[in-house]
């Protein structure tokens, strides 16, 4: 199918017509025309439910995005993601990382080949390693068990693993530490090995390319620690260091040997990993069951995507209503609030996938955009964000479509938290939907100066998601639903949603200023004046030549 550019596809100049006409219209009234709202607008799947009747639609504006989604060659996009095609056109490369939970049995080629077998003899592997270290067979260089993980790694090979390891630490392993270095701030490793014994430490360094600075500079200050603990003992390293990564050689080249080594592919992007070997830190703290089912409810979510219509299809329907507050109503950022604790580093997680992947200025074929694309994604667990930055979404002058997440049956009851809890996800979405009219404020004595103050407008929308419980298998169903939501609206915007050339200018940047920093002289700087006064600055604050 021959896909126009994104303003001449009929439903484009529909939509915008249709969104000058309801602009005005309200939830309030919207609710009070259809008395069946709240149910109508409602899909079930894969054991998620999403309410999205509090957003400023209509049947006609559903119709029309659902026209967009045909007129944009989303069915075929999808077909071809899972046909193995190299949808990723700037790096010419495959988008598979739906092949890191097939089935056993399934099939899905890459370059004529299945790599279901591949994904499931390396998952295989890690699960016997995983056993080792969790059964403490995996013994340390001096024959001590391992109590302790720390996954090194950034980005993709970072914020995965923690999001993960938080949101299913219910069912981890209690007696392990697991920790997580990233930045290459020396702070942020300092602080993780603190108090650990290197003789029960073991390191995952976790890069798909293996060259990241911040994660190699972090693996050889590992080493370093590690050799310290062992008097310099070179042959230590080998019982205390595992690499997860695509890159063989660089991985032998550091020292680690490939034995050690979990591999993965080309075809998962980075912010796309965390259910490949990059999950190892997962699956050594839930173990391989635990892993596996969250691959199961990944899968599941993968298959209402590729089959269900679009009408009843819940990435694409989340993904659409991102699209028609991004570029109709000018929305600049989508707020995330989950209502469970253990999702606490969920919203950080989602930065990466959605910004990464559409935070994009031009289209596959290299012209300008000229709409907006990938909005900032943000959030924190709620209640704490009710009783800080809520105000600015209740009573604030900016649109701010909010997606809340929650969980019928918790896995900590504790007296009345749970119901404490889920009333206040639907109290904050009923006052975002319906606010307080100043007859209300009124009634209620408020006197005439505080009127306006106390008024809330409403119309301000939502998205609620209601699973039973936070599972791995619901876990890795909130991932895909999100992950196929990014790609539903990167297909709308006809973007590349899997490269991320954003970030080597300032990667290629730094290596340039690194030696300006560390010469012993005053060097030539040729920067901008206040890049190069920045240098100085800092160089004759900590006290360099
Ligand atoms: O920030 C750019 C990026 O390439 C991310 O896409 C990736 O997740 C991260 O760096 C880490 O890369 P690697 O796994 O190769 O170390």
């Amino acid at each position: 199918m021959k896909v126009r550019t994104l303003r001449r596809r009929p439903a484009w100049p529909a939509l915008n017509k249709h969104h000058k006409e309801i602009a005005k219209l309200t939830l309030r009234h919207l609710f009070d025309q259809d008395p069946q709202r709240g149910e109508r607008l409602a899909v079930e799947a894969a054991g998620v439910y999403l309410d999205y009747s509090k957003n400023r639609v209509t049947d006609e504006t559903l119709r029309l995005l659902l026209q967009l989604a045909e007129q944009s060659g989303l069915r075929e996009n999808i077909d071809a993601m899972f046909r193995g095609d190299k949808i990723n056109v700037s790096e010419k490369r495959s988008v598979l990382h739906v092949a890191l939970r097939a089935p056993r049995d399934a099939t899905i080629l890459h370059d004529g080949q299945n790599v279901v077998p591949e994904v499931h003899a390396v998952l295989d592997r890690m699960a016997g390693f995983a056993v080792r270290v969790r059964s403490g067979t995996w013994l340390g260089h001096t024959g001590k068990p391992i109590r302790n993980v720390i996954n090194i790694g950034i980005g993709g090979s970072d914020l995965g693993p923690v999001m993960a390891y938080e949101a299913l630490r219910h069912y981890s392993r209690r007696d392990m530490n697991f920790r997580f270095v990233s930045n290459v701030d020396g702070t942020d490793f300092t602080e993780a090995v603190h108090g650990l014994d290197p003789a029960e430490t073991l390191f995952i360094v976790s890069s798909k390319t293996f060259t990241t600075l911040e994660t190699m500079t972090n693996a050889h200050t590992a080493r370093d620690w590690l050799l310290a603990g062992f008097g310099g003992e070179q042959a230590a390293t080998a019982r205390h260091f595992v690499a997860v990564s695509t890159n063989a050689q660089e991985v032998a080249k550091f020292g680690i040997d490939t034995a050690n080594m979990f591999g993965f592919w080309d075809w998962v992007g980075g912010r796309y990993s965390m259910d490949s070997a990059i999950g190892l830190s997962t699956m050594i703290a839930v173990g391989p069951e635990s892993f596996r089912a969250m691959l199961g409810g990944f899968h599941e979510m993968d298959e209402h995507f590729r089959t269900a219509p679009f009408a009843r299809n819940l990435p694409v329907l989340m993904g659409l209503l991102a699209v028609w507050y991004n570029d109709f109503f000018g929305a600049q950022t989508v707020a995330v609030l989950p209502y469970e604790q253990y999702l606490k580093r969920f919203p950080a997680y989602l930065q990466q996938l959605t910004m990464e992947s559409n935070g994009k200025h031009v289209t596959r074929d290299g012209r300008r955009v000229d709409y907006d694309t990938g909005p900032i994604y943000w959030g924190e667990p709620g209640t704490n964000g009710q009783h800080s930055f809520y105000q600015l979404i209740h009573q604030g002058t900016r649109l701010i479509p909010c997606d809340f997440i929650a969980f019928a049956r918790t896995l900590n009851p504790l007296g009345r938290h749970h119901d404490t809890l889920m009333s206040n996800v639907f109290a904050q979405t009923e006052a975002l939907a319906f606010g307080k009219t100043e007859d209300q404020v009124k009634a209620e004595g408020t006197p005439d100066g505080l009127v306006p103050h106390r008024l809330f407008d409403g119309n301000r929308p939502s998205n609620t998601l209601l699973l039973d419980q936070l599972t791995p298998a619901a876990l890795g169903k909130l991932v895909a639903l999100y992950e196929h939501s990014v790609f539903t609206q990167g297909t709308i915007w006809q973007i590349d949603s899997f490269d991320q050339w954003g970030v080597e200018l300032g990667k290629a940047l730094a290596q340039n200023i690194i030696p300006e920093l560390e010469a012993p002289s005053e060097p030539t700087l040729s920067h901008d004046s206040s890049t190069n006064a920045l240098i100085r600055r800092y160089r004759k604050m900590k006290g360099a030549g």
